[in-house]
């Protein structure tokens, strides 16, 4: 099974940005995380990380017959962008949507997501760990 792993705006920053709701891991701590569980349960794994919205739809475009599965944090994106949803809806790719954080004691403008309606799931506030999560949800329901 291949999976891509798409990160949004300014998760480039992990480690550096509010470490209070995003922790002290890197991006590449977390892509290492992520490489790690991959091989564990066999599974192939690439990963995309963008701070520009036409950068992911691009990408979700390009995985088209390409990877079986999409894991994405969209970053700021879930709340604003109808592009990255149409991109989903045109190429059909199962997908699960992550977030580090714990979005429901957060701002009210983090409470909505275009994303969320598509995706098989949504894993929320479990640090990076979601990511692995999100792949396990994956393998089970595709695998
Ligand atoms: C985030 C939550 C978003 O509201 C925020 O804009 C992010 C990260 C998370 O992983 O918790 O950049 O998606």
């Amino acid at each position: 099974m291949k999976i891509l792993v798409i990160n949004g705006p300014n998760l480039n920053l992990l480690g550096l940005r509010e470490p209070q709701y995003y922790g002290s891991e890197t991006y590449a701590d977390l892509c290492e995380k992520i490489r790690a569980h991959a091989q564990k349960t066999g599974v192939e794994v690439a990963f995309f990380q963008s701070n520009h919205e036409g950068a992911i739809v691009d990408e979700i475009q390009a995985a088209y017959r390409v990877y079986d599965a999409i894991v994405i944090n969209p970053a700021a994106y879930t709340h604003t962008s109808i592009a990255i949803l149409d991109a989903f809806k045109s190429v059909k790719i199962p997908a699960v949507e992550v977030h580090i954080s714990d979005l429901s004691k957060r701002e009210s403008f983090r409470q909505f997501s275009y994303l969320r309606d598509y995706c098989l799931a949504v894993i929320i506030g479990h640090g990076t760990d979601g990511y692995c999560e999100a792949m396990d949800l994956l393998r089970e329901r595709l695998g």
